[in-house]
C-alpha cells in the first residue's frame, strides 16, 4: 500500500466526495483529549486532525506516525502555518508494523485512528491493534474515526455497503490497499483492555467516530 499517488490529491478528493463530513467525524471528541500529554497519530495522512488538535489542545505534544513521506510532508506544511505548533509535533516517517513505541515517558495517553484502521485485513489490523495498545498508558484514551455499517438493516445500511465497496475499489486499484472490507477493530480494542465509552454517528451510520478508554479510567460525560 502507498498513498504517493494519491497524496497530492487527498484535499481536494475529500472535499468534493464528503465536504465537511469527514473533518466533523475527526474532531467530535477532540474535547476528550483535552488532559492529554502526548498524543499520537496512527496514519495522521494530510495533517487535518493533527492541524484541528494543535490548535484546540495547545498543551499537548503529537506525535504523527506516516508511512507515506509525501502525505506527511502535507502534514508538515499544514502545520508549519499554525503558530507555535511546530515546536510541539515530531513527524514520524515509518510503517507501524515495524514502528516501535518510545520506552521512555510511559506511554501515550490519547491514540488517534482516523480512517486508518478500515486499510488493514483482520491478522494485520489485529497486530496493528496489539502494538499501538502496547505503547499506551494505562489512562489512555484512543479516538478511532472510521466508515462503518449501520447497525439496522434496511436502506441506509444497503447504502453504507455499496459505499464501503466504491471506496475499497478505488482504494485498492489507487494505492494498493491490502483489506477488502471493513473489519470491526471493536473486538480487539476490548481485548486490549480499552472499552467503548461515547459513540457519534455521521450521515446516517456511514461514518462513526469512538471514545474507547483503557478500562479503569473515569467515563466520558458526552
Ligand atoms: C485512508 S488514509 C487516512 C488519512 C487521514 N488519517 C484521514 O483522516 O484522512 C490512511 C493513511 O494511513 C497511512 N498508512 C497506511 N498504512 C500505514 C502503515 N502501515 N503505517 C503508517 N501509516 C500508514 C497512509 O499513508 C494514509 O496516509
Amino acid at each position: 500500500m502507498n498513498f504517493d499517488r494519491l497524496a497530492p490529491h487527498y484535499d481536494w478528493m475529500e472535499a468534493v466526495t464528503a465536504g465537511g463530513l469527514l473533518q466533523r467525524a475527526r474532531t467530535h471528541w477532540m474535547g476528550e483529549l483535552s488532559g492529554c500529554r502526548r498524543v499520537l497519530s496512527v496514519g495522521e495522512g494530510h495533517g487535518r486532525f493533527a492541524a484541528a488538535f494543535l490548535q484546540s489542545v495547545p498543551e499537548a505534544k503529537l506525535t504523527c506516525l506516516e508511512a507515506c513521506a509525501r502525505m506527511a510532508a502535507r502534514a508538515g506544511r499544514r502545520i508549519e502555518r499554525i503558530p507555535g505548533a511546530a515546536g510541539r509535533v515530531e513527524m514520524v516517517v515509518a510503517d507501524v508494523r515495524q514502528w516501535k513505541a518510545p520506552a521512555d515517558a510511559g506511554g501515550f495517553d490519547g491514540v488517534v485512528t482516523c480512517f486508518f484502521l478500515d486499510c488493514f485485513e483482520p491478522e494485520t489490523l489485529a497486530r496493528v491493534v496489539e502494538r499501538l495498545a502496547a505503547g499506551a498508558a494505562p489512562e489512555c484514551r484512543w479516538l478511532n474515526v472510521d466508515f462503518a455499517l449501520p447497525a439496522r438493516p434496511g436502506f441506509w445500511r444497503w447504502r453504507a455497503a455499496v459505499v464501503h465497496a466504491l471506496m475499497y475499489w478505488f482504494f485498492r486499484q489507487a494505492v494498493g490497499l491490502p483489506a477488502r472490507r471493513l473489519t470491526v477493530p471493536d473486538p480487539l480494542l476490548q481485548k486490549a483492555g480499552f472499552r467503548l465509552v461515547g459513540r457519534a454517528e455521521f450521515d446516517r451510520g456511514l461514518v462513526r467516530a469512538d471514545l474507547w478508554r483503557r478500562a479503569g479510567s473515569a467515563p466520558s460525560a458526552q
